[in-house]
């Protein structure tokens, strides 16, 4: 059992749950996030039935919930959940589109590519300052130079900045720039780093592991809401399969399976899953006709020059194209192109 306590709760709010759970013989675990507290109770679940924990002060909520991922899960929560970042909604009514490059290498190159976003009709602009590189002698990112380009570039264009972190000691730091922390999908288990994510009280973007189920994948999203955050928007990017011919497998049919077993939105990556230029508009599409919650586009302006990622980069036409398909479909779906 979860009791999730509201903003406004007190500490005298929170020591009364805890201790009328200790007078029923349970033990309480608190974690305290920026908007929330979450106390984990392990015990009698019927004694706690009587205990009329619903009704005592500051608690928001009271959830039973016979799955692993409890504060994630859409048993006890079937609205789906809308994040908001920077006043821009990840949710049901809408498709976000996300898009800048993938790692952040000039102030000029940062500019053409939000611009780029900007134009085509991007709402949030994606960049790597830390970049989680295979090779040790790759380009590892400018690190808080990198951050601090990524927030002149948002007072140029306004575009909220949605970027990474990879090490617990930088999430501070990170989020002192980002208006949504990005957790990749090397770091997707990275336990420490997830539950210090869910203690900054900023929005998470949350890759599924390359090698990840989609039960792990919630998992690991449970570890940041147990921290007392649930703006976690989850995004499929690609798994590991046998097939060589793509990056990564976009695993299409994880949308709706998470969505339906979460009430976080759930966002692709076709850049990264399919790692080529020509396959980004085909998954692009297959994304909004699944139900994506949004997308997350890589673009540069010379992406034969990039440092990262270049194969799988768009130009501006191409990413004005993607703009206007997905423009097209979102009504039919329902849904609104932000
Ligand atoms: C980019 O966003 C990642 O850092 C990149 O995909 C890592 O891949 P690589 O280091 O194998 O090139
Ligand atoms: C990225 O989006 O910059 C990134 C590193 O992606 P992934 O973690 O999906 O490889």
């Amino acid at each position: 059992m979860v009791i999730v306590m509201g903003p406004e709760a007190t500490q005298g709010d929170v020591d009364a749950v805890v201790q009328i759970v200790g007078t029923a013989g349970g033990e309480a675990f608190v974690s305290r996030g920026i908007s929330r507290t979450i106390i984990g109770l392990v015990g009698d679940i019927e004694r706690f039935g009587t205990l009329n924990l619903r009704g005592m002060s500051g608690v928001a909520d009271v959830i039973k919930v016979s799955t692993a991922h409890k504060l994630v899960s859409r048993d006890n929560h079937p609205e789906r959940s809308t994040v908001r970042v920077g006043g821009v909604p990840i949710g049901p009514d809408t498709v976000t589109l996300i898009a800048g490059p993938c790692a952040v290498e000039t102030p000029q190159q940062t500019l053409e590519a939000a611009q780029m976003a900007k134009s085509a009709g991007a709402s949030l602009l994606r960049g790597g300052a830390y970049k989680p590189r295979t090779s040790p002698y790759a380009f590892q990112g400018l690190g808080e130079a990198g951050l601090r380009i990524l927030a002149d570039v948002r007072t140029e264009t306004g575009l909220p900045i949605v970027t990474e972190v990879v090490d617990a000691h930088d999430v501070e730091l990170v989020a002192s720039y980002a208006d949504m922390l990005q957790i990749g999908t090397r770091n997707a288990q990275n336990f420490a780093l997830l539950q210090a994510v869910g203690s900054i009280g900023k929005p998470v973007m949350l890759k599924r592991g390359m090698n990840a189920t989609i039960e792990e994948w919630l998992m690991a999203a449970e570890y940041i809401a147990q921290r007392g955050n649930l703006d976690i928007v989850l995004c499929e990017r690609g798994i590991r399969t046998f097939e060589t011919a793509t990056r990564n497998t976009l695993d299409i049919s994880a949308v709706p399976v998470a969505q339906r077993l979460s009430h976080l939105p759930v966002i692709v990556d076709p850049s990264h899953s399919g790692g080529r230029r020509d396959l980004v508009l085909p998954l692009t599409r297959a994304a909004v006709a699944i139900g994506a919650d949004g997308v997350i586009i890589d673009v540069h302006p010379h992406p034969e020059q990039a440092l990262c990622d270049g194969p799988q980069a768009l130009v501006d036409g191409d990413l004005r194209e993607l703009a206007r398909v997905m423009r097209q479909l979102s009504p039919l779906l329902g849904r609104t192109l932000v």
